[in-house]
């Protein structure tokens, strides 16, 4: 083989050579098998050249200078091709401009129930929950409210068409005081919670009534309640939540489960919203889940989560909490 035919072959597989490397160590012995100072195969094709026939020699210098070159660039190409996506990865580009996202917000709901919890925590009041689905008796019978009662009636409660006769009827809870009995049939001693959640009814919907709302529940028992403290509890309550401009009255009224009871109003504008019931909780009903009467007294409380809420942000509309319009949720 003479020696321009020979550099041509030693470009070629140079060149397929470095094509082949798949990573930057590959490609440095590759480098080192053509273009290394002691055994590449030019160092060797170099040292042949001495030996041509001195009037081949400038041609032959010229294609090995050509050939030296070319394999070295294909060399440099192919290493940085192999560096690229390694430094791409390795390094963020802080000058390319974010994308902003909307970020998104809890409903104003969910903010008035998370501010409740908070403000009745630092009261002292621990937090619970209860089910949406309840049985007849937490709903009604343990509250001291009998079966022929009106608020039993099947058009005044969402009752479940899929309740088995064995296990009694269900229905869609009608009122949070359903976790004060929950509670209080799991324990002797003395209870202070609050229980937010949904409550179902099929009212007729209007401004300020929602066949689904939410109530917060309030229980306190212990050796020594008293109606004195309900009444400052509410109004510490409604002075931390609204402000300390706030009225609030006391009306009496009636539920079977307190005696005495009372419903609760707050002043808006010219005009009495109520916000709520509430009362000593009824010697039967303490009785009915352990408790002893002539040891215990306990008051009880049901706010109306969405009204105290429509009173804070002047919401005349209860209907605007529920109709997922982003124009009014976003204002929160
Ligand atoms: C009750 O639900 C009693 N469980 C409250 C209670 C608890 C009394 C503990 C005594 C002891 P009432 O039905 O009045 O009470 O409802 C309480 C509050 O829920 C009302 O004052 C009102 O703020 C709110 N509320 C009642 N119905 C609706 C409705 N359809 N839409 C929106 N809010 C309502």
């Amino acid at each position: 083989m003479d020696a321009i035919t020979a550099l041509d072959d030693c470009e070629n597989s140079a060149l397929q050579a470095f094509q082949q490397a798949s990573s930057v160590s590959e490609l440095e012995s590759v480098r080192v098998q053509f273009l290394g100072k002691k055994n590449g195969q030019l160092h060797a094709l170099q040292s042949l050249l001495g030996q041509a026939d001195p009037q081949e020699r400038p041609a032959l210098g010229k294609r090995f200078n050509e050939v030296k070159q070319r394999v070295s660039a294909a060399w440099d190409a192919r290493r940085v091709e192999l560096e690229l996506p390694q430094q791409k990865q390795d390094s963020v580009d802080v000058t390319i401009p974010g994308t902003p996202l909307p970020l998104g917000r809890c409903h104003p709901l969910t903010q008035t129930i998370q501010e409740f919890k908070d403000l009745m925590g630092r009261f002292g009041f621990t937090v619970v929950d209860g089910p949406e689905i309840e049985d007849e008796h937490h709903n009604f019978a343990a509250l001291n409210i009998p079966p022929h009662h009106p608020a039993c009636d099947p058009l005044d409660n969402f009752y479940l068409a899929t309740a088995q006769a064995s296990s009694g009827a269900r229905l869609l809870r009608s009122q949070t005081s359903t976790v004060q009995i929950r509670v209080m049939e799991h324990t002797s001693d003395p209870v202070r919670i609050v229980s937010v959640g949904r409550v179902y009814r099929p009212d007729t919907i209007d401004a300020t009534h929602s066949c689904m709302f939410h109530q917060m529940e309030g229980l306190m028992v212990g050796p020594d309640v008293s109606m004195g403290q309900l009444k400052s509890t509410l109004r510490m309550f409604a002075e931390a939540y609204l402000g300390r401009e706030v009225q609030v009255r006391f009306r009496p009224s009636f539920f079977p489960f307190t005696e005495p009871s009372a419903e609760v109003d707050m002043l808006w504008g010219q005009d009495w919203l109520e916000i709520g019931g509430a009362g000593m909780v009824d010697p039967n009903v303490l009785t009915a889940v352990g408790f002893d009467p002539e040891q215990f007294t306990g008051f009880a409380f049901g706010l109306g989560v969405e009204r105290f809420c429509m009173r804070r942000h002047e919401i005349t509309d209860i209907r605007r909490f529920y109709e997922n319009d982003v124009r009014f949720l976003r204002q929160f």
